[in-house]
């Protein structure tokens, strides 16, 4: 059977990346969708100029467009078996601009699978989250609601945190790198690489068990308290840190009075780490605890449970990597 063709919109973010390499790992023909003003010469960004002309020595294919100009769209997508989109979370807009997404593969009317640019926490919960979090995982919400009302084959992928975002920073979004004497501490999280997560969803767009699911990729290795998360930074660095405890009252206040994207990181923190809101989801997976299948209802499935050979980057060996 021929190797279904990807096209992935998003693919010179911070995410879409590892699924564009992901997909060509796995040996897919993958287009990347990219605006004018990203590519080529001129390009308004030279660090992302870069990333693409490393991701077409790599074999990927560079498609001009714009989620905005419906034609290009279209365009794209007659080339494509699967869609993958990465675009940001800067607003609810932006989130949105999916819709348009899901629009064209309407029209072209050949994707067999479209997944919406979720890779973080399951949202069923977005309208207890605190401001900006709420509209931007509600944003998120919509385009969920709006996918399962359009019958798109689709897949969405809940990968919870990154390990990118919160590891190198020992868990705290206010930081500036590495912990040196003080760390705060804010509670428990489920952390899964990039890498992984791009190398499940790859696996998931051909897998009909994966169908009109929520695909959770929940290690249990990878759920660790932030205690843990702090143990293993002393190990490492050979000290002991001073340890500050934030109270929710105080974390509230920093996520009203901070500027965006930091009072959105803090947000996630609060309703994930410390109001324990979406981490419901991880609470359901004890280590060394029942089958994760058990966890899950008809709607949704367990990427350890389908693709058990999978070997996840645990924290310890990200952590590690970041120690020279
Ligand atoms: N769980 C976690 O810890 C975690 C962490 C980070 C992100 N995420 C999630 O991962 C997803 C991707 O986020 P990110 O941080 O990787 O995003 P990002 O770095 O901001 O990248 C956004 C991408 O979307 C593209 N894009 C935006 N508007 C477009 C348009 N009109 N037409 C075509 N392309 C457009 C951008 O292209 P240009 O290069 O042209 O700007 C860029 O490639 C989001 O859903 C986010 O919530 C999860």
């Amino acid at each position: 059977m021929a190797s279904s063709r990807i096209l992935v919109i998003g693919g010179t973010g911070r995410i879409g990346r590892h699924l564009v390499a992901a997909s060509l790992n796995a040996g897919h023909p993958t287009a990347v969708l990219v605006r004018p003003a990203t590519a080529g010469a001129g390009a308004d960004d030279p660090v992302r100029a870069k990333l693409l002309e490393e991701l077409h020595n790599h074999g990927a294919r560079i498609v001009n467009g714009d989620i905005k100009d419906h034609e290009s769209l279209v365009a794209a997508m007659e080339h494509a078996d699967v869609v993958i989109s990465a675009v940001g979370h800067t607003s609810p807009e932006e989130v949105e601009s999916q819709l348009k997404i899901m629009r064209a593969i309407q029209d072209t009317g050949n994707v067999k699978r479209f997944v919406p640019s979720e890779y973080g926490c399951n949202l069923e919960l977005a309208d207890q989250m605190l401001e900006p979090a709420r509209s931007i995982l509600g944003a998120k919400l919509r385009v969920r609601e709006a996918l399962r009302a359009s019958e798109i084959p689709h897949t969405i992928i809940c990968s919870y945190w990154n390990h990118g975002f919160l590891l190198p920073k020992a868990g705290d979004p206010e930081a500036d790198g590495p912990p040196v004497t003080r760390v705060t501490i804010f509670g428990d999280a489920m952390f899964v690489n990039e890498k992984d997560m791009s190398t499940v969803t790859i696996k998931a767009v051909d897998d009909p068990r994966t169908l009109n699911k929520v695909l959770h990729v929940r290690p249990p290795a990878n759920l660790c308290s932030l205690h843990q998360l702090v143990s293993l930074w002393e190990r490492k660095i050979g000290k002991n840190l001073e340890k500050c405890y934030i109270l929710e009252e105080e974390l509230t206040r920093k996520v009203q009075t901070s500027p965006f994207p930091l009072n959105f990181q803090l947000a996630m923190v609060h309703s994930t780490l410390l109001a324990g809101v979406p981490s419901a989801a991880c609470e359901q997976i004890t280590v060394g605890g029942d089958d994760a299948s058990d966890n899950c209802n008809d709607n949704e499935v367990e990427a350890t449970e389908l693709y058990p050979s999978m070997n996840y980057v645990s924290v310890e060996e990200y952590i590690n990597g970041l120690i020279v």
